[in-house]
C-alpha cells in the first residue's frame, strides 16, 4: 500500500478549472522558474529550441508568457497561442506581437500552415489530448515537426522530495491528466500520424538562494486541493529550507515527432 502524504498527497488529477484559475493568478510563473533552471548552462527553453529548424513558420502552442519567442531563431515566423488572457497579456507586455487566444483543441488556423509546432510544458495538461494532437497534426505541413517538453514522470516525487525535504516525506503531487497517455507517447502520437523520432530526458536544476526563490518554486506547482492554511504551512517550510540554498532538480522530457 502506498502511504498518502498528509500535506501534499492529494493523489488527484489536475482539473481544467484549477488550471484556468492558476494561470489567471500566476501569469508568467512557469517562465520565471524555467529561465532559471539550468543544465550545463542551458535552460529547458534553449533545449527545446535546439530541436526547432532555424527558419520557417512556428506555432508556439500554449505559449504562456511566450519565452519560446525569445528562444527560437529570429528567422522563424512565430505565432503564439494560449487560452489564458493573463498569460497572453504577459506575453504582450514582453514585446511579443503575434498572439492568438484559442484552445489547443480548436485552433483557428487553416490546414498545413506550420513547419513546426513547439509546445513547452503544456502537452501533459492540454485536454482532450487526442483532440489537441489531431489539431497539431492538422496545422502541420507533411514532414513538419512537433517539438514538446513535459515534466519527466520522476519529476513529481523527486522534485517535491528535494523541495520539501524530510519535512514532507515522499508524498506525490496531483497528477497531470495526460500523464498516462504520454507514458507511451509513440502510440499516442501515432494515432494522429505523428511519428515519434526523439524521446529524451534531461535534469535541470533550480538554485534556491532566498526565501523568495523557494516561494516562487512553491507557487509554480499545481498544488490543486491544497487550501490556504496548508499553503501557509508549506510556505514556512520551504522558506525555512531555503537557508540550505538547495539545488532543486527539475527533470524534463523532450519529445520530437514528424508529421507523416
Ligand atoms: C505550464 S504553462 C507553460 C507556458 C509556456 N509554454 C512555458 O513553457 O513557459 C501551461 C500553459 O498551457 C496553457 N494551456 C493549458 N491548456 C490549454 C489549452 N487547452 N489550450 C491553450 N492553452 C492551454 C495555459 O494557459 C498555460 O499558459
Amino acid at each position: 500500500m502506498v502511504a498518502q502524504n498528509p500535506v501534499i498527497g492529494q493523489n488527484s488529477v489536475i482539473n481544467q478549472e484549477f488550471l484556468r484559475a492558476f494561470h489567471q493568478r500566476n501569469p508568467g510563473i512557469t517562465e520565471a522558474v524555467l529561465q532559471r533552471a539550468v543544465d550545463h548552462g542551458i535552460t529547458p527553453y534553449r533545449w527545446l529550441a535546439d530541436a526547432v529548424p532555424k527558419q520557417g513558420t512556428v506555432l508556439d502552442l500554449a505559449c504562456g508568457s511566450a519565452p519560446m519567442r525569445r528562444t527560437v531563431a529570429p528567422g522563424c515566423a512565430y505565432v503564439g497561442v494560449d487560452r489564458s488572457p493573463a498569460e497572453l497579456n504577459a506575453a504582450q507586455r514582453s514585446g511579443v506581437s503575434k498572439l492568438i487566444r484559442a484552445d489547443a483543441a480548436a485552433l483557428p488556423h487553416p490546414d498545413a500552415v506550420f513547419d513546426t509546432v513547439v509546445c513547452s510544458m503544456a502537452l501533459m495538461i492540454a485536454q482532450p489530448l487526442d483532440a489537441v494532437l489531431a489539431e497539431i497534426r492538422r496545422v502541420l505541413r507533411p514532414g513538419g515537426l512537433l517539438a514538446a517538453t513535459v515534466p519527466a514522470e520522476v519529476a513529481t516525487s523527486a522534485h517535491a522530495a528535494r523541495l520539501f525535504g524530510l519535512l514532507l516525506g515522499t508524498g506525490s503531487l496531483p497528477r497531470s491528466p495526460n500523464n498516462a497517455a504520454l507514458a507511451d507517447a509513440g502510440a499516442a502520437f501515432a494515432r494522429h500520424r505523428l511519428r515519434l523520432i526523439g524521446d529524451e530526458q534531461r535534469r535541470f536544476s533550480f538554485r534556491v538562494r532566498t526565501g523568495a526563490d523557494a516561494q516562487l518554486l512553491l507557487d509554480s506547482l499545481y498544488l490543486q486541493g491544497t487550501g490556504p492554511a496548508r499553503m501557509r504551512v508549506l510556505s514556512v517550510a520551504v522558506r525555512t529550507a531555503a537557508v540550505m540554498r538547495p539545488s532543486v532538480p527539475i527533470p524534463i522530457r523532450r519529445l520530437i515527432a514528424r508529421a507523416e
